[in-house]
């Protein structure tokens, strides 16, 4: 059974212990998802599976055959992005804006779960009003590292999308 990535049906065929992460870039060309740590600790290769938000460094791609994976090219497209790609960009949400993509899926995954009561939820795009506080934005947020430390800019921008 295909994964699907972005709508996409991919099949996944390669060394069973070829991570999610792997195969997204290596087997998929989708190079927007980083590798960090590789290790579960920073947060880069955070995509959405079934609308939730994993570390794919730390889950084997044979695991998610039949799964809709997202990743940072599922968002938006160059001439409309996404609401919060535009508000990273109009808050300056990064610096090297290597754990940018990491950063947006996981946020797009905790906004989708503040609207539905913090339960497990899947949606294309946020439609409910969410109410969260700074502090609960970074502290939701806080799996994914940025070492540029831009990480006021990077609620600004997540709390501008929340209003
Ligand atoms: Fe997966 Fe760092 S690369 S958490």
């Amino acid at each position: 059974m295909p994964l699907t990535i972005n709508g996409t049906d991919h099949d996944f065929t390669g060394d069973p212990r070829t991570t999610l992460l792997d195969f997204l870039r290596d087997g998929c060309g989708l190079t927007g998802t980083k590798k960090g740590c590789d290790h579960g600790q920073c947060g880069a290769c955070t995509v959405l599976v079934n609308g939730q938000r994993i570390n794919s460094c730390l889950t084997l791609a044979v695991m998610h055959e039949g799964d809709a994976v997202t990743t940072i090219e599922g968002f938006g497209t160059p001439e409309e992005l996404h609401p919060l790609q535009e508000a990273f960009v109009r808050h300056d949400g990064f610096q090297c804006g290597y754990c940018t993509p990491g950063q947006i899926c996981s946020a797009k995954a905790m906004l989708d779960e503040a609207a539905n009561g913090w339960a497990s939820f899947v949606s294309d795009d946020i439609t409910a009003p969410v109410s969260l506080t700074r502090d609960e934005i970074r502290e939701r947020m806080s799996g994914n590292l940025c070492r540029c430390g831009a990480y006021s800019n990077i609620v600004d921008a997540i709390a501008e999308v929340v209003e």
